[in-house]
């Protein structure tokens, strides 16, 4: 414990009023060997608050809690979608709804050509934002993220209808990429509670593979960004892989870019790709979406710098549907995630962001200005720092915590950059992110998705989805071969957003008490999961404004083995102060839950199901033998309540 960090009452710096968890954990010296000894397996409830917290944690899994007021349901394993008692949820906007003025209805048999697809509604619904429209709770914008579309090879398990991939033309291709990408729907509540599309509203838009956008920030411009449709290096075609989200208190939405390098191919084989390619994992061969079968620049043996120009933030004005959208090279380039905000002491504003690939790193940007409310805040994502996490090793005092350091990207003022011979310069920096991270000493993470920041303390926390190649467990990895996942949390140094210091701990280790029943191993699992609530591979993860940790899994549904018992992907409630966790929602067969956001008043919550049936074994949301599709389900509580009570 760094008492220097939290004062000599040991408060911590999120709540300094209010919060008990770190005074007691200075005084709870169980080492780790100790601790497993007395039994008690480790628990979240032992860092929120030492052995009085523990019991009212587990006093909490009998009596309701005043934050979660839903019943916890079971895990289910059939093709529907499952909710508490006195909640309902409206099916909304499924892959193909027509959203354009020109659009068609979408093809039941989904053989819709790429021209209509671009005026329908993308595929595989991912990271999500509400924008209210003058602060309704009734209409606004809903953006959404289409990530991509299932395949297996060449075979797009539904794009183009059953077995309608092959032959492989250049307008599946196209349809394809019309698919990905970012929706931006203008959506109305109808009197009688229903939601539609508001057809014919100028907001709607397609953001697909294909539309102009800019390159802006310290890298635009480099020469490892220009190709020869841009000598510029400023101008790009398209996004795509968007996975989580981001939104910023200005009004616009983060769409970040994740698994780009799988959209890239060489033909010929490129024998010897570069080390930065390698370390962004481009195939030495076809790509695997086949767009460079038809489209020269996903051959990067023609087009080299054209992955460079994936792997961003793009941050959209969605109040303007002629903007370009602009790709943000200071935060960096890597599988993003997500993208969550809050802000320094100062006002600057901080956006923090995983890099979701195994044994890689969790970052944070600091802007250099200040925001100022209803200014003009579009450059604050252009000049900042970029720092990498670097976890140290459990504190010998405590289980599962311990302190740590953002270490500083920045080609002049870190030392160990400004003497490396593999970046030229700050822009080299940024697009080769994963690199100088490398170089730094960053911590290898169990896959880092979401991160969200709690409302009220400011804590930040992590999904670590799983990560089984890890070989040896490491500070807040600690688990190898980790098949279950982990939610890490941390607290920036003097509770602010801009310090270089840190104190973590473990909020909950997923796994399966039932499969693993000896509660030292660490595959059951850290005491708040229970045969009730047991869940694996956390992904989506989001607070909500009271302070409610909502979290979402992509994990194995076959509900066999060391996932017996699981189900299908869900979505779970957590009360961070007593680390009890709630299952609110259970998905249909093969798919994943992500993406939530809510209404201002947090009486209608919105949450995507991807890629239903992704092996072939879901006709939801339809049913009889139709062919499955991605899917909002907007929900609200049958008695008007605030989601969660
Ligand atoms: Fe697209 Fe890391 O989930
Ligand atoms: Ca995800
Ligand atoms: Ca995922």
């Amino acid at each position: 414990m760094r008492t220097d960090l939290f004062g000599d009452d040991g408060d911590s710096p999120c709540n300094p009023s209010t919060a008990p968890r770190f005074q007691t954990i200075v005084d709870q010296s169980c080492s780790r060997r100790g601790f497993l000894k007395m039994g008690l397996g480790m628990s979240a409830a032992i860092f929120l608050g030492g052995p009085a917290a523990l019991k009212a944690a587990r006093a909490s899994t009998a009596t309701a809690s005043p934050l979660l007021g839903f019943k916890s349901i079971p895990t289910s394993i059939d093709d529907a979608l499952h909710l508490p008692h006195g909640y309902s949820a409206q099916i909304f906007a499924p892959w193909g709804t027509p959203l354009l003025d020109n659009a068609p209805p979408w093809k039941p048999d989904a053989t819709d050509d790429a021209a209509a697809q671009a005026t329908q509604v993308g595929d595989n619904h991912d990271g999500m934002h509400f924008f209210a429209l003058k602060g309704s709770h009734d209409e606004g914008l809903l953006v959404i993220n289409h990530e991509y579309s299932t395949l297996t090879k060449v075979d797009y398990q539904w794009l183009f209808g059953r077995g309608g991939t092959l032959p492989w033309t250049a307008d599946k291709a196209l349809k394809a990429m019309n698919a990905h990408g970012v929706s931006v729907m203008h959506i109305k509540r109808l009197a009688e509670g229903q939601w539609e599309i508001v057809q014919e509203s100028s907001y709607n838009r397609r953001i697909t593979a294909s539309t102009p956008m800019a390159l802006t920030g310290p890298a635009a411009g480099n020469s490892l960004l220009k190709t020869s449709a841009d000598p510029s290096g400023t101008r790009v075609l398209g996004t795509f892989n968007n996975c989580g989200n981001g939104w910023t208190p200005w009004g616009t939405y983060l769409a970040c870019e994740e698994n780009f390098n799988f959209y890239f191919g060489s033909t010929p084989p490129t024998s010897t790709p570069t080390t930065a390619q390698q370390r962004y994992g481009l195939p030495t061969d076809r790509s695997y979406f086949r767009w460079d079968d038809f489209n020269p620049r996903f051959n990067y043996a023609k087009e080299p710098n054209e992955p460079n120009r994936f792997g961003w933030i793009v941050e959209i004005d969605p109040f303007n549907p002629a903007s370009a959208p602009k790709k943000r090279t200071a935060l960096g380039r890597f599988a993003h995630e997500n993208a969550a905000h809050t802000f320094t002491k100062d006002g600057r504003i901080v956006i923090y962001m995983g890099d979701d690939h195994r044994d890689d790193y969790l970052y944070k940007f600091v802007s250099r200005d200040r925001y100022i409310a209803g200014g003009d805040n579009s450059q604050l994502l252009d000049h900042g720092q970029l720092y990498v996490a670097r976890f140290n090793a459990d504190n010998p005092s405590k289980d599962f915590a311990g302190d740590g350091e953002w270490l500083l990207l920045d080609k002049s003022k870190n030392p160990i950059l400004a003497a490396h011979p593999g970046f030229a310069d700050q822009a080299e920096v940024l697009i080769y992110t994963r690199l100088a991270a490398d170089a730094v000493g960053a911590t290898p993470m169990d896959r880092p998705e979401w991160v969200s920041v709690h409302p009220q303390t400011g804590e930040v926390y992590v999904t670590l989805t799983n990560n089984n190649k890890r070989q040896k467990a490491g500070p807040a990895n600690p688990r190898a071969d980790n098949i279950y996942g982990q939610i890490v949390r941390w607290c920036e140094a003097g509770g602010d957003a801009g310090a270089t210091a840190f104190e973590w701990d473990i909020f909950v280790l997923a796994g399966n008490p039932v499969k693993h029943t000896d509660r030292k191993d660490l595959r059951s699992g850290s005491d708040n999961i229970t045969p009730d609530n047991m869940f694996n591979s956390p992904d989506g993860l989001a607070f909500d404004a009271f302070g409610r940790l909502w979290i979402q899994t992509d994990g194995k549904y076959s509900n066999s083995g060391d996932y017996e018992g699981q189900g299908n992907n869900q979505m779970l409630c957590a009360n961070p102060a007593s680390g009890e966790i709630r299952r609110f929602l259970v998905g249909p067969k093969e798919c994943e839950i992500t993406g939530l956001t809510f209404t201002p008043d947090h009486r209608t919550l919105f949450v995507n199901v991807q890629h239903p049936g992704e092996t072939g074994n879901s006709n939801w949301p339809n049913g009889g033998n139709a062919i499955p599709r991605s899917a909002t389900v907007i929900i609200t509580k049958d008695d008007g309540g605030i989601i969660g009570t």
